[in-house]
């Protein structure tokens, strides 16, 4: 499996999280404050919620529905409920495009 298209830089909003399809695997796609762009698995592990529709502070992604704020970086949650990481992929942006490669994930 080879990365593939998740959608367009210029879609992404600065310290917001757009969820996208790559595979059939649902991930979190957020644009920092920095600039960088980061993609987490979009399920939070302490429940069935979509964790972009959640609130980005920094480099973490908190779940809207218990606080769990998860790293960007490591996938880790910082603070209970959740005690499980998500996964992290590796992006590459190539021009406007952002590619992810679902099977791949960062070693932290
Ligand atoms: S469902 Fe995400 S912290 Fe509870």
């Amino acid at each position: 499996m080879t990365a593939q298209r998740a959608c367009a830089l210029s879609e992404l909003e600065q310290d917001a999280a757009k969820r996208v399809e790559v595979d059939g695997v649902a991930i979190s796609v957020v644009l920092d404050s920095n600039g960088d762009v980061h993609a987490i698995g979009d399920t939070c592990t302490h429940g069935d919620v979509s964790l972009s529709e959640g609130f980005v502070d920094g480099d973490t992604l908190e779940c809207w529905a218990h606080g769990s704020a998860f790293s960007l970086i490591t996938g880790k949650p910082l603070n209970l409920p959740a005690f499980e990481p998500v996964p992290v992929f590796v992006v590459t942006i190539d021009g406007d495009d952002v590619l992810i490669d679902p099977n791949v994930k960062k070693e932290i």
